[in-house]
Order: structure tokens, then C-alpha cells, then sequence
């Protein structure tokens, strides 16, 4: 495998949402350039089959690996649960890969003592059951506890954040029996950083929130590091292409990466 510095980090994530990472590593990685893609014309993924998100998780990191792109990562936690090793036995020996899940794992196996762990995210994150499998094979001792709550998507890219409707949903959905008592929340999803204040007020501040885009940035950070990889100073721009775009994706990206980018559309399929 033959990669430079100056490569480019490709990231992909089911649409826009994803830039939440992408915001995280252009703070923590200033250096680093990135270039994104969000998969709007298949979004959302969170209630696809796996077999799907493994065919265009695949077709998108082709895509990325044709620009250059020294490592990729995986942003949308739907296919980081779905389709990650399915990347791995294609393409490991070709580029380095990371998914946003581990991050979290290790991160988690590495706390004083997180208590009882909960997880949020879509239906195709918990359903997979990754998270517990995971953290069950490095640490036995930590409970987990998790819960679909995939209202909170369209909830926030509707722009119903820190009002009484997501007060409401976030209060029907975290007092549930099934993640009521728990001591840390993991946001298994790549929208709920936006709304990561809301949920720790709603605990009162008494639950510690993992917030894993920042957690992936400085993991990514270290792999990087770790094989000679870290960019020096960044020559070119971010790129970002949608593979559906609308003036709706164009709007909300704003919200995601607190910046204005300018969107392409690479329609992949076509
Ligand atoms: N990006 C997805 C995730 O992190 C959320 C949106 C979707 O369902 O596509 O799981």
C-alpha cells in the first residue's frame, strides 16, 4: 500500500449528516484535506437492508479511492454497523480504513467506569446489535442498553432543535423502561451532535454524553500519525459531493458543518 501525507481523507456517510464529522476533523485536523460524499439519493439508511448499504457503501469507496484518497472513513453509523467489514475483506490492502463505531468501543473499554451504557441511533444501527456485540467482545462488564429513536433525524433536519417539539420527543424517547437508568449515552448517530446540549439538559447534566464525531477525529489522528500519514499544511480544498442534490441539501449542510460548502453532484449510479 503506497500513501502519502498529502492524500486526502474520503469520508461518506448516507447524506449531509455526516459533516458532523467532518466539522470535527476539519477542527481537531486543520491540516488535513477531505473530500466528502453523501449519498442523498439513497438516504435514509437508517431503515435500508444491510445487503443495500453494503452495495453502496462499496460503489462510494471505489468512488473515493479513484480520487486519491489515503484513508476512509466510514461517518454514518448505519453503514459503519452494516457494512464495514464488508469494506475491509475488499479493500483493506489497498487503502486504511476506519468506521465510527470503534472509536466509541475503545473509548468506552478505556473509562474509569462508564456504568450502564446507552445507545441511541437508527434502526439499522440497533438493530444490528453492533454496539452491544462490540463492547460485549472487549469489555464483559460494561452493560449496554440501546434504543431506535429514529424521530430525531427529520426531527433535527427539520430545524426542531432546543424548542418544545424536540424537548417533547427527546423526553418520550430518553425516559423510556429500556435506556431510563443508564450512566453514559453514546450518539450513535451522525445528526444528534447538533442536538448533544439538549439531550445532557434533559439528564441534567447527570449523564455523561458521548459524543462520537469528536472521539473519531482524534482517533483518526492517531492512526494517521501512526503510519507516517498526518498532513503537514493543507494545499487544496475540501471537496463535497452529493449524489442527489436539492436546495434543501444544500441548506442543511450549513447547519452540519457551521460553514458554507459548496455542494457537487456525483451521481454515482447513472
Ligand atoms: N447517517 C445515519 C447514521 O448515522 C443517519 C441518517 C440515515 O438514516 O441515513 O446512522
Amino acid at each position: 500500500m503506497q500513501l502519502s501525507p498529502e492524500q486526502a481523507i474520503g469520508i461518506f456517510d448516507s447524506g449531509v449528516g455526516g459533516l458532523t464529522v467532518a466539522a470535527a476533523i476539519r477542527n481537531l485536523l486543520p491540516a488535513e484535506r477531505m473530500i466528502y460524499f453523501g449519498d442523498t439519493a439513497h438516504l435514509p439508511y437508517g431503515d435500508k437492508s444491510a445487503d443495500a448499504i453494503r452495495y453502496y457503501s462499496v460503489k462510494i469507496t471505489e468512488f473515493l479511492l479513484e480520487m486519491g484518497c489515503k484513508l476512509i472513513l466510514v461517518a454514518c453509523n448505519t453503514a459503519s454497523a452494516s457494512a464495514f467489514d464488508a469494506l475491509k475483506e475488499k479493500f483493506e490492502d489497498r487503502v486504511l480504513l476506519l468506521n465510527v463505531i470503534d472509536p466509541v468501543i475503545n473509548y468506552l473499554a478505556e473509562m474509569k467506569d462508564p456504568g450502564i451504557v446507552g445507545v441511541i441511533g437508527t434502526k439499522g444501527t440497533i438493530n444490528s446489535g453492533t454496539y452491544e456485540k462490540k463492547l460485549r467482545e472487549r469489555k464483559p462488564e460494561i452493560r449496554t442498553v440501546s434504543m431506535p429513536t429514529p424521530l430525531l433525524v427529520p426531527m433535527i433536519e427539520e430545524g426542531f432543535i432546543y424548542d418544545d417539539i424536540s424537548n417533547a420527543i427527546i423526553r418520550a424517547y430518553l425516559s423510556d423502561e429500556r435506556i431510563k437508568d443508564i450512566h453514559t449515552l453514546v450518539l450513535g448517530c451522525t445528526h444528534y451532535p447538533i442536538i448533544k446540549n439538549q439531550i445532557s439538559k434533559y439528564y441534567n447534566f447527570g449523564v455523561e454524553i458521548i459524543d462520537s464525531s469528536r472521539i473519531m477525529a482524534a482517533e483518526l489522528g492517531e492512526k494517521l500519525e501512526s503510519h507516517g500519514l498526518l498532513a503537514r499544511k493543507r494545499e487544496k480544498d475540501h471537496e463535497f459531493y452529493v449524489s442527489d442534490y436539492t436546495e434543501y441539501f444544500r441548506k442543511i449542510s450549513g447547519m452540519f458543518f457551521e460553514e458554507n460548502i459548496g455542494l457537487k453532484l456525483k451521481d454515482l449510479w447513472r
